[in-house]
Protein backbone atom coordinates (compact mmCIF):
# COMPACT_ATOMS: atom_id res chain seq x y z
CA UNK A 1 0.00 0.00 0.00
CA UNK A 2 1.35 3.54 -0.69
CA UNK A 3 0.70 6.50 1.36
CA UNK A 4 -0.04 9.75 0.93
CA UNK A 5 2.45 12.18 1.00
CA UNK A 6 0.25 15.35 1.34
CA UNK A 7 -1.43 14.91 4.50
CA UNK A 8 -2.14 17.60 6.55
CA UNK A 9 -1.33 17.86 10.23
CA UNK A 10 -5.26 18.28 10.90
CA UNK A 11 -5.41 14.61 8.73
CA UNK A 12 -2.40 12.99 10.65
CA UNK A 13 -3.97 13.70 13.89
CA UNK A 14 -7.24 12.62 12.71
CA UNK A 15 -6.05 9.70 11.77
CA UNK A 16 -4.48 9.20 14.76
CA UNK A 17 -7.35 9.31 17.05
CA UNK A 18 -9.41 7.16 14.38
CA UNK A 19 -6.99 4.44 14.61
CA UNK A 20 -4.95 4.75 17.59
CA UNK A 21 -6.05 3.99 21.26
CA UNK A 22 -6.57 7.16 23.08
CA UNK A 23 -4.04 6.09 26.13
CA UNK A 24 -1.94 10.12 25.39
CA UNK A 25 -2.96 13.29 25.10
CA UNK A 26 -0.79 15.05 22.71
CA UNK A 27 0.04 18.80 22.13
CA UNK A 28 -1.70 19.25 18.81
CA UNK A 29 1.57 19.42 16.78
CA UNK A 30 2.66 16.88 14.08
CA UNK A 31 6.50 16.30 13.45
CA UNK A 32 7.80 14.94 10.36
CA UNK A 33 11.94 15.71 10.93
CA UNK A 34 14.62 16.95 13.35
CA UNK A 35 18.17 17.66 13.51
CA UNK A 36 20.20 18.69 16.90
CA UNK A 37 18.03 20.75 19.26
CA UNK A 38 15.12 21.74 16.66
CA UNK A 39 12.24 19.42 15.16
CA UNK A 40 10.09 20.60 11.94
CA UNK A 41 5.76 20.19 11.33
CA UNK A 42 4.22 18.89 8.81
CA UNK A 43 3.55 22.38 7.16
CA UNK A 44 7.45 23.39 7.34
CA UNK A 45 7.44 24.81 10.56
CA UNK A 46 10.58 24.81 12.66
CA UNK A 47 10.10 24.40 16.39
CA UNK A 48 13.02 24.02 19.59
CA UNK A 49 12.43 21.14 21.29
CA UNK A 50 12.15 21.74 24.70
CA UNK A 51 11.29 18.09 26.05
CA UNK A 52 13.66 15.94 24.24
CA UNK A 53 11.65 12.96 24.32
CA UNK A 54 11.14 12.71 27.76
CA UNK A 55 14.66 13.37 27.93
CA UNK A 56 15.89 10.55 25.16
CA UNK A 57 17.50 12.86 22.98
CA UNK A 58 19.55 14.38 24.99
CA UNK A 59 22.39 14.01 21.96
CA UNK A 60 19.98 16.17 19.87
CA UNK A 61 17.86 14.36 17.17
CA UNK A 62 19.22 12.43 14.15
CA UNK A 63 22.83 12.76 15.74
CA UNK A 64 25.16 11.64 12.74
CA UNK A 65 27.33 9.85 14.53
CA UNK A 66 24.77 7.82 16.15
CA UNK A 67 22.72 6.93 12.73
CA UNK A 68 26.00 6.27 11.52
CA UNK A 69 26.90 3.52 13.75
CA UNK A 70 22.56 2.81 13.65
CA UNK A 71 23.29 2.31 9.46
CA UNK A 72 26.72 0.69 9.50
CA UNK A 73 24.99 -2.39 12.11
CA UNK A 74 22.03 -2.72 10.29
CA UNK A 75 23.55 -3.24 7.35
CA UNK A 76 25.32 -6.11 9.17
CA UNK A 77 23.14 -7.82 11.61
CA UNK A 78 20.44 -6.89 13.61
CA UNK A 79 19.04 -9.39 15.56
CA UNK A 80 20.34 -12.66 16.75
CA UNK A 81 18.65 -13.23 19.94
CA UNK A 82 20.49 -14.39 23.25
CA UNK A 83 20.36 -17.95 21.33
CA UNK A 84 23.86 -17.04 20.40
CA UNK A 85 26.22 -14.72 20.97
CA UNK A 86 26.57 -12.07 18.59
CA UNK A 87 30.15 -9.94 18.02
CA UNK A 88 28.54 -6.49 19.30
CA UNK A 89 27.18 -7.47 23.02
CA UNK A 90 30.64 -7.76 24.84
CA UNK A 91 31.73 -4.92 23.45
CA UNK A 92 28.58 -2.93 24.28
CA UNK A 93 29.06 -5.09 27.42
CA UNK A 94 32.87 -3.69 28.12
CA UNK A 95 32.25 -0.60 27.36
CA UNK A 96 29.39 0.34 29.78
CA UNK A 97 30.72 -1.37 32.78
CA UNK A 98 34.00 0.38 32.18
CA UNK A 99 31.94 3.55 32.17
CA UNK A 100 29.85 3.47 34.52
CA UNK A 101 32.22 1.31 36.86
CA UNK A 102 29.93 -1.56 37.71
CA UNK A 103 30.89 -5.23 37.60
CA UNK A 104 28.04 -6.07 35.22
CA UNK A 105 25.43 -4.83 32.76
CA UNK A 106 21.98 -6.97 31.86
CA UNK A 107 20.94 -5.11 28.46
CA UNK A 108 16.44 -4.63 28.35
CA UNK A 109 14.76 -2.25 25.52
CA UNK A 110 12.24 -0.06 27.39
CA UNK A 111 12.79 2.18 30.62
CA UNK A 112 10.65 0.32 32.24
CA UNK A 113 11.21 -2.98 31.39
CA UNK A 114 14.47 -2.35 32.71
CA UNK A 115 12.63 -1.23 35.78
CA UNK A 116 11.45 -4.64 36.26
CA UNK A 117 14.59 -6.02 36.01
CA UNK A 118 15.55 -4.27 38.69
CA UNK A 119 12.82 -5.23 40.98
CA UNK A 120 13.47 -8.99 40.24
CA UNK A 121 17.19 -9.03 40.78
CA UNK A 122 16.24 -7.45 44.12
CA UNK A 123 14.12 -10.07 44.68
CA UNK A 124 16.48 -12.52 44.33
CA UNK A 125 19.40 -11.09 45.84
CA UNK A 126 16.98 -11.15 49.19
CA UNK A 127 16.32 -14.44 48.54
CA UNK A 128 19.44 -16.00 47.98
CA UNK A 129 22.06 -13.17 49.76
CA UNK A 130 19.96 -11.59 53.00
CA UNK A 131 17.58 -14.96 53.34
CA UNK A 132 14.32 -13.64 53.47
CA UNK A 133 11.84 -16.10 53.57
CA UNK A 134 10.34 -17.35 50.02
CA UNK A 135 7.67 -14.83 48.69
CA UNK A 136 8.08 -12.52 51.54
CA UNK A 137 10.58 -10.17 50.03
CA UNK A 138 9.68 -6.14 50.04
CA UNK A 139 10.22 -3.35 47.89
CA UNK A 140 10.27 0.62 49.17
CA UNK A 141 8.82 2.97 46.54
CA UNK A 142 8.57 6.82 47.16
CA UNK A 143 5.50 8.65 46.74
CA UNK A 144 5.12 10.63 42.92
CA UNK A 145 7.07 8.12 42.06
CA UNK A 146 7.37 7.47 38.16
CA UNK A 147 9.43 4.27 37.01
CA UNK A 148 6.75 3.06 33.75
CA UNK A 149 3.89 1.19 33.63
CA UNK A 150 3.84 -2.32 33.41
CA UNK A 151 1.42 -3.99 36.26
CA UNK A 152 4.09 -4.42 38.28
CA UNK A 153 5.57 -1.14 38.32
CA UNK A 154 2.53 0.77 38.68
CA UNK A 155 1.60 -1.22 41.98
CA UNK A 156 4.02 1.10 43.17
CA UNK A 157 2.98 4.27 41.65
CA UNK A 158 0.88 7.04 43.36
CA UNK A 159 -0.93 8.57 40.69
CA UNK A 160 -4.06 7.43 40.56
CA UNK A 161 -4.09 8.07 36.66
CA UNK A 162 -1.44 5.98 36.40
CA UNK A 163 -2.18 3.11 38.68
CA UNK A 164 -6.47 3.24 39.43
CA UNK A 165 -8.59 0.75 37.19
CA UNK A 166 -5.42 -1.41 36.58
CA UNK A 167 -6.02 -3.32 40.09
CA UNK A 168 -5.64 -6.34 41.57
CA UNK A 169 -1.59 -5.32 42.05
CA UNK A 170 1.24 -6.34 43.37
CA UNK A 171 1.98 -7.36 46.60
CA UNK A 172 5.27 -6.64 49.36
CA UNK A 173 5.73 -3.12 48.32
CA UNK A 174 5.82 -0.24 50.77
CA UNK A 175 5.51 3.47 49.80
CA UNK A 176 6.65 6.17 51.55
CA UNK A 177 7.56 9.77 51.49
CA UNK A 178 10.30 10.90 48.59
CA UNK A 179 12.73 13.29 50.46
CA UNK A 180 12.05 11.64 54.67
CA UNK A 181 14.82 9.54 55.73
CA UNK A 182 12.77 8.71 58.77
CA UNK A 183 10.37 6.58 57.23
CA UNK A 184 12.86 5.41 54.68
CA UNK A 185 14.84 4.20 58.10
CA UNK A 186 11.37 2.93 59.98
CA UNK A 187 10.55 0.95 56.52
CA UNK A 188 14.01 -0.44 56.43
CA UNK A 189 13.95 -1.69 59.68
CA UNK A 190 11.63 -4.38 58.38
CA UNK A 191 14.40 -7.58 57.49
CA UNK A 192 12.13 -8.42 54.68
CA UNK A 193 13.35 -5.19 52.58
CA UNK A 194 15.09 -6.13 49.36
CA UNK A 195 15.65 -2.56 48.22
CA UNK A 196 14.37 0.71 47.96
CA UNK A 197 13.62 2.05 44.47
CA UNK A 198 14.03 5.80 43.78
CA UNK A 199 14.60 8.80 41.23
CA UNK A 200 17.61 11.14 42.12
CA UNK A 201 15.16 13.70 40.28
CA UNK A 202 11.21 12.81 40.06
CA UNK A 203 11.05 13.67 36.63
CA UNK A 204 7.51 12.97 36.32
CA UNK A 205 6.34 14.42 39.33
CA UNK A 206 7.64 17.93 38.53
CA UNK A 207 11.40 18.08 38.55
CA UNK A 208 10.96 17.80 42.48
CA UNK A 209 14.83 17.87 43.58
CA UNK A 210 15.11 16.40 46.96
CA UNK A 211 17.47 17.65 49.58
CA UNK A 212 21.13 17.31 48.61
CA UNK A 213 22.42 15.19 50.95
CA UNK A 214 18.72 12.58 50.42
CA UNK A 215 20.69 9.87 48.54
CA UNK A 216 23.58 9.55 50.49
CA UNK A 217 21.88 9.55 53.38
CA UNK A 218 19.67 7.11 51.92
CA UNK A 219 22.42 4.52 50.52
CA UNK A 220 24.01 4.87 54.26
CA UNK A 221 20.43 3.77 55.60
CA UNK A 222 20.73 0.66 52.85
CA UNK A 223 23.87 -0.15 53.97
CA UNK A 224 23.28 -0.33 57.78
CA UNK A 225 19.81 -2.39 56.50
CA UNK A 226 21.20 -4.61 54.48
CA UNK A 227 18.92 -3.48 51.32
CA UNK A 228 19.89 -2.62 47.98
CA UNK A 229 19.31 1.20 47.05
CA UNK A 230 17.73 1.10 43.42
CA UNK A 231 18.40 4.15 41.01
CA UNK A 232 16.40 5.19 38.51
CA UNK A 233 18.15 7.09 36.18
CA UNK A 234 16.36 6.47 33.30
CA UNK A 235 15.23 10.09 32.75
CA UNK A 236 18.05 11.50 35.17
CA UNK A 237 20.79 9.56 33.32
CA UNK A 238 23.38 10.37 30.87
CA UNK A 239 24.41 13.85 31.17
CA UNK A 240 20.81 15.41 31.72
CA UNK A 241 21.14 16.54 35.53
CA UNK A 242 24.84 18.54 34.53
CA UNK A 243 26.91 15.06 35.26
CA UNK A 244 26.87 11.60 33.67
CA UNK A 245 24.43 10.22 36.25
CA UNK A 246 22.31 12.21 38.46
CA UNK A 247 23.88 10.25 41.17
CA UNK A 248 27.62 11.41 40.55
CA UNK A 249 26.46 14.29 42.61
CA UNK A 250 28.67 17.18 42.82
CA UNK A 251 32.28 15.78 41.57
CA UNK A 252 34.42 17.79 39.33
CA UNK A 253 35.14 15.81 36.27
CA UNK A 254 36.33 17.65 33.61
CA UNK A 255 36.23 16.38 29.72
CA UNK A 256 36.52 12.85 31.21
CA UNK A 257 34.27 11.19 33.57
CA UNK A 258 35.87 10.03 36.56
CA UNK A 259 33.28 8.38 37.80
CA UNK A 260 33.76 9.21 41.53
CA UNK A 261 30.20 9.10 42.41
CA UNK A 262 28.49 10.71 45.25
CA UNK A 263 26.30 7.92 45.78
CA UNK A 264 26.71 4.38 43.90
CA UNK A 265 23.98 2.81 43.67
CA UNK A 266 23.60 -1.19 44.33
CA UNK A 267 21.27 -1.16 40.90
CA UNK A 268 21.71 1.38 38.51
CA UNK A 269 18.90 1.59 35.93
CA UNK A 270 19.13 3.25 33.00
CA UNK A 271 17.25 3.61 29.56
CA UNK A 272 16.38 6.70 27.07
CA UNK A 273 19.20 8.37 25.84
CA UNK A 274 21.42 5.54 26.13
CA UNK A 275 20.18 5.67 22.34
CA UNK A 276 20.29 8.83 21.94
CA UNK A 277 15.70 8.42 21.35
CA UNK A 278 16.93 6.42 18.72
CA UNK A 279 14.88 3.41 19.72
CA UNK A 280 14.97 1.53 22.92
CA UNK A 281 17.80 0.53 25.11
CA UNK A 282 17.99 0.14 28.43
CA UNK A 283 20.32 -1.62 31.03
CA UNK A 284 21.00 -2.98 34.47
CA UNK A 285 23.69 -2.69 35.73
CA UNK A 286 25.41 -3.81 39.22
CA UNK A 287 27.90 -5.47 40.44
CA UNK A 288 28.68 -9.59 40.69
CA UNK A 289 26.94 -10.60 44.05
CA UNK A 290 24.05 -8.98 42.94
CA UNK A 291 23.35 -9.71 38.99
CA UNK A 292 24.75 -13.28 38.95
CA UNK A 293 21.74 -13.96 41.20
CA UNK A 294 20.41 -14.13 38.08
CA UNK A 295 20.92 -16.96 36.46
CA UNK A 296 20.52 -18.46 32.46
CA UNK A 297 16.83 -18.96 31.61
CA UNK A 298 15.55 -16.91 34.90
CA UNK A 299 14.98 -13.36 32.64
CA UNK A 300 15.33 -12.21 29.36
CA UNK A 301 14.34 -10.30 26.22
CA UNK A 302 14.54 -11.34 22.67
CA UNK A 303 15.59 -7.99 21.61
CA UNK A 304 17.48 -7.03 24.57
CA UNK A 305 21.46 -6.99 24.27
CA UNK A 306 20.85 -6.94 20.21
CA UNK A 307 23.71 -6.20 18.01
CA UNK A 308 22.23 -2.90 16.83
CA UNK A 309 21.29 -1.33 19.84
CA UNK A 310 24.45 -2.03 21.18
CA UNK A 311 26.30 0.09 18.33
CA UNK A 312 24.04 2.67 18.51
CA UNK A 313 24.32 2.73 22.52
CA UNK A 314 28.32 2.94 21.92
CA UNK A 315 27.94 5.57 19.67
CA UNK A 316 25.49 7.75 21.81
CA UNK A 317 27.58 7.43 24.73
CA UNK A 318 30.89 8.27 23.19
CA UNK A 319 28.73 11.29 21.62
CA UNK A 320 27.72 12.41 25.61
CA UNK A 321 31.63 12.00 26.39
CA UNK A 322 33.26 13.61 23.07
CA UNK A 323 30.79 16.28 23.25
CA UNK A 324 31.12 17.18 26.53
CA UNK A 325 27.53 16.97 27.19
CA UNK A 326 27.53 16.81 30.93
CA UNK A 327 29.33 20.18 30.85
CA UNK A 328 27.20 21.88 29.00
CA UNK A 329 24.14 20.56 30.32
CA UNK A 330 25.48 21.94 33.54
CA UNK A 331 26.78 25.57 32.18
CA UNK A 332 23.55 26.11 30.39
CA UNK A 333 21.27 25.07 33.38
CA UNK A 334 22.46 27.42 35.33
CA UNK A 335 21.94 30.20 33.22
CA UNK A 336 18.66 29.00 32.20
CA UNK A 337 17.77 28.93 36.25
CA UNK A 338 19.03 32.40 35.90
CA UNK A 339 16.89 33.44 33.29
CA UNK A 340 13.49 31.75 34.49
CA UNK A 341 14.22 33.36 38.39
CA UNK A 342 14.25 36.40 36.35
CA UNK A 343 10.84 35.65 35.08
CA UNK A 344 9.32 34.37 38.54
CA UNK A 345 9.97 37.85 39.95
CA UNK A 346 8.84 39.81 36.79
CA UNK A 347 5.65 37.80 36.41
CA UNK A 348 2.89 36.72 38.82
CA UNK A 349 1.97 33.79 36.30
CA UNK A 350 5.63 31.88 37.68
CA UNK A 351 6.10 31.07 41.23
CA UNK A 352 8.73 28.86 41.02
CA UNK A 353 11.58 27.45 38.79
CA UNK A 354 13.69 24.34 40.26
CA UNK A 355 16.03 21.65 38.63
CA UNK A 356 19.62 20.41 38.18
CA UNK A 357 21.65 20.81 34.80
CA UNK A 358 18.77 21.22 31.73
CA UNK A 359 16.43 18.97 33.46
CA UNK A 360 13.87 21.86 34.99
CA UNK A 361 10.60 22.77 35.32
CA UNK A 362 8.62 26.39 36.07
CA UNK A 363 4.94 25.91 38.54
CA UNK A 364 2.45 28.23 37.06
CA UNK A 365 0.32 30.31 39.30
CA UNK A 366 -2.99 28.39 39.04
CA UNK A 367 -4.52 24.76 40.25
CA UNK A 368 -3.24 21.80 39.01
CA UNK A 369 -6.54 21.14 37.36
CA UNK A 370 -6.52 24.28 35.56
CA UNK A 371 -5.75 24.48 31.92
CA UNK A 372 -3.70 27.38 32.22
CA UNK A 373 -0.11 25.58 31.86
CA UNK A 374 -2.10 23.80 28.83
CA UNK A 375 -2.67 27.28 27.48
CA UNK A 376 0.83 28.74 27.78
CA UNK A 377 2.42 25.47 26.04
CA UNK A 378 0.04 25.97 22.93
CA UNK A 379 1.28 29.42 22.92
CA UNK A 380 5.13 28.04 23.32
CA UNK A 381 4.32 26.40 20.40
CA UNK A 382 2.99 28.96 18.30
CA UNK A 383 5.61 30.82 18.97
CA UNK A 384 8.08 28.08 17.91
CA UNK A 385 9.08 26.47 21.32
CA UNK A 386 7.71 22.72 22.30
CA UNK A 387 7.17 22.06 26.08
CA UNK A 388 4.33 20.08 27.76
CA UNK A 389 3.10 20.39 31.39
CA UNK A 390 3.58 17.66 34.01
CA UNK A 391 0.78 17.35 36.54
CA UNK A 392 -1.41 20.17 35.12
CA UNK A 393 0.30 23.39 36.24
CA UNK A 394 3.58 22.61 36.00
CA UNK A 395 5.88 22.94 32.67
CA UNK A 396 9.29 20.69 32.09
CA UNK A 397 11.97 22.05 30.01
CA UNK A 398 14.42 19.43 28.98
CA UNK A 399 16.05 20.36 25.80
CA UNK A 400 18.40 18.38 23.83
CA UNK A 401 21.95 18.97 25.34
CA UNK A 402 23.57 20.02 22.15
CA UNK A 403 22.26 23.15 22.83
CA UNK A 404 24.61 26.34 22.35
CA UNK A 405 24.29 29.46 24.95
CA UNK A 406 23.17 31.29 22.12
CA UNK A 407 20.11 28.81 21.47
CA UNK A 408 19.23 29.03 24.89
CA UNK A 409 19.18 32.65 25.33
CA UNK A 410 16.75 32.83 21.99
CA UNK A 411 14.35 30.12 23.77
CA UNK A 412 14.63 31.51 26.99
CA UNK A 413 13.15 35.19 25.25
CA UNK A 414 10.58 32.99 23.99
CA UNK A 415 9.28 31.53 26.91
CA UNK A 416 9.83 34.83 28.89
CA UNK A 417 7.76 36.72 25.68
CA UNK A 418 5.01 34.03 25.90
CA UNK A 419 4.25 34.29 29.80
CA UNK A 420 4.99 37.69 29.61
CA UNK A 421 2.61 38.31 26.81
CA UNK A 422 0.38 35.24 28.21
CA UNK A 423 -3.52 36.60 29.31
CA UNK A 424 -5.46 34.09 31.08
C1 LIG B 1 12.31 7.66 35.87
C2 LIG B 1 11.66 6.83 34.80
N1 LIG B 1 11.69 5.49 34.90
C3 LIG B 1 11.15 4.70 33.96
C4 LIG B 1 10.50 5.23 32.87
C5 LIG B 1 9.87 4.34 31.86
O1 LIG B 1 10.57 4.34 30.67
P1 LIG B 1 9.86 3.80 29.33
O2 LIG B 1 8.78 4.76 28.98
O3 LIG B 1 10.97 3.74 28.32
O4 LIG B 1 9.32 2.45 29.66
C6 LIG B 1 10.45 6.63 32.73
C7 LIG B 1 9.76 7.25 31.59
O5 LIG B 1 9.46 8.41 31.53
C8 LIG B 1 11.03 7.44 33.73
O6 LIG B 1 11.01 8.79 33.65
Amino acid sequence: MTMQTTLSSQDLMQMEDVYGAHNYHPLPVVLSKGEGVYVWDVEGKKYFDFLSAYSAVNQGHCHPRILKALNDQAANLTLTSRAFYNDMLGKYEKYITNLMKYDKVLPMNTGVEAVETALKLARKWAYEKKGVPTNQAKIIFAKSNFHGRTLAVISGSTDPDSKGGFGPYMPGYEVIDYNNLDQLEKALQDNNVAGFIVEPIQGEAGVVVPDSDYLIKAKALCEKYNALLIADEVQTGIARTGTLLATCGNCSCANQCERNPEVRPDILILGKALSGGVFPVSAVLADDPIMLCIKPGEHGSTFGGNPLACAVAIAALEVVKDENLAQNAKKLGIIFRERMQGLVDKSDLVTLVRGRGLLNAIVINDTETSKTAWNICMKLRDNGLLAKPTHGNIIRFAPPLVMTEDELHQCCDIIEQTILNFNV
